[in-house]
């Protein structure tokens, strides 16, 4: 597909943001490709994503500056609205997405890896929101996302100085979870995300929902809507199989993969 590519590793999809000549930036195009691969997911086969970014110099350096260039007000509110939608789409996507940050990820790119459930990221990574150096703020949730991620008094740091970080930094402030060398990235992320693959499916969905969803409602509503999602893993195949095979005294059994019912 255009400037997004798609492959499947058992139960790990991983995306891939083909647009290396320029650096990976996000344009309609690139944005229109990755909604089609999402709609494209088979959620009855695949337990977790990777996001990535082909090349081995950035993940995405950002929104499209040459296309941006000569937007009016309205046409760029409807970018931003293009870039928020497809963002949120993949926070909220039903499976745990990860990005695996191979190099820049600046503005959009620091953007786009934030609406993941998390982000580890190659030794010569650089996270940044530079657009007021542009006579612009971020645009496709940065002032939120990163608020929430590293605090509003780090965020505001970054935004306002449009100063960009190392990896090191991004893991000091709690951006990214971990930092390894760049041929180590994508086994690193595959590791991660087949040790998802092989949890219980319905229980890593009702997490990922508590835990975004939480996050938006004060704590009694918050528990509230954690014991809801509780009850719900119960009564499924992979609650029943799970209980009664750490029940069994038989150790001799080996475990069986769950069945996402
Ligand atoms: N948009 C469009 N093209 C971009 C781009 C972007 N965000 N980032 C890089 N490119 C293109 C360059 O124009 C260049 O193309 P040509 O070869 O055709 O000239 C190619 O990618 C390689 O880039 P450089 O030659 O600049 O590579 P470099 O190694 O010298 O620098 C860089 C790398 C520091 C990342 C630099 O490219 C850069 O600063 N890019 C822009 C980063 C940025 O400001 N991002 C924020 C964009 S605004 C935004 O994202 C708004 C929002 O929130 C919605």
């Amino acid at each position: 597909m255009g400037f997004v590519d798609y492959a499947a590793e058992g139960q790990v999809g991983v995306i891939t943001i083909n647009r290396p000549k320029a650096l990976n930036a996000l344009n309609s195009d690139v944005l229109t490709d990755l909604a089609a691969v999402l709609d494209g997911v088979d959620l009855d086969q695949i337990r977790c994503l990777i996001l990535t970014g082909a090349g081995e110099k950035s993940f995405v350096a950002g929104a499209d500056i040459g296309q941006m260039s000569d937007l009016s007000i309205a046409e760029a509110a409807a970018f931003s609205k293009q870039g928020n939608d497809l963002f949120r789409r993949i926070e909220t996507f039903p499976i745990p997405v990860i990005a695996a940050v191979n190099g820049f990820a600046l503005g959009g790119g620091c953007e786009i890896s934030m609406s993941c459930d998390f982000r580890i990221c190659s030794e010569n990574a650089i996270f940044g929101q530079p657009e007021v150096g542009l006579g612009i703020i971020p645009g496709f949730g940065g002032t939120q996302r990163l608020a929430r991620l590293v605090g509003p008094g780090m965020a505001k740091q970054m935004i306002y100085g449009g100063r960009n970080i190392k990896a090191k930094e991004a893991l000091r402030i709690g951006l990214v979870n971990d930092v390894c060398d760049q041929e180590d990235l994508m086994a690193k992320a595959m590791k991660i995300a087949k040790g998802i693959a092989s949890q219980a499916p319905i229980a890593i969905r009702q997490a990922k929902k508590a835990i975004n969803e939480g996050l938006e409602l004060g704590m009694d509503d918050a528990i509230a809507l954690e014991e809801k999602l509780f009850g719900d893993c119960f009564e499924t195949e992979d609650q029943k199989y799970g209980m009664a095979f750490f029940l069994d005294k038989n150790k001799e059994k080996v475990k069986e993969p769950f069945k996402n019912r």
